[in-house]
């Protein structure tokens, strides 16, 4: 992929940082398990850890929020609803490409680049003014 973590996106909260590093690998590698001829079981039972640590992360994240007060707690809930219910889609999507080796290599780039970009996204524009600010 693209690129390697920057510690421009750290929210300076150690576990949230170490969290966020972890789900980026995990999209990476989720990415790259689509381009190595796996079966779309395999690919999809790597998504479904990716989703299982999703949700273990944004749960602790909304935790963390609301001990600190935060005031667009809802609203950020939301976003992190969205993408859970974005990975579960793509779950679907993974199983439309069983057999056919270049629509699943295809879907790992998008999804995986689409992932880590939404991270990388929300981190600086939603985490870091919500740990920060
Ligand atoms: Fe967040």
């Amino acid at each position: 992929m693209a690129f390697k973590w920057n510690s421009d996106w750290n929210t300076g909260v150690e576990n949230i940082d170490a969290e966020h590093n972890k789900l980026f690998s995990m999209f990476e590698i989720f990415g790259d398990a689509c381009s190595e001829g796996l079966g779309a079981s395999v690919v999809a039972s790597i998504l479904d850890d990716v989703l299982e640590y999703t949700i273990f992360h944004f749960d602790g994240e909304e935790k963390q929020l609301a001990q600190r007060n935060y005031a667009f707690l809802v609203q950020h809930q939301e976003i992190h609803q969205d993408l859970k219910d974005r990975v579960a889609a793509y779950r679907k999507s993974v199983f439309e490409c069983d057999h056919d080796r270049d629509a699943l290599e295809s879907l790992g780039m998008s999804v995986g680049g689409f992932l880590q970009d939404w991270l990388i996204q929300h981190i600086m524009e939603k985490d870091i003014p919500a740990f920060k600010g």
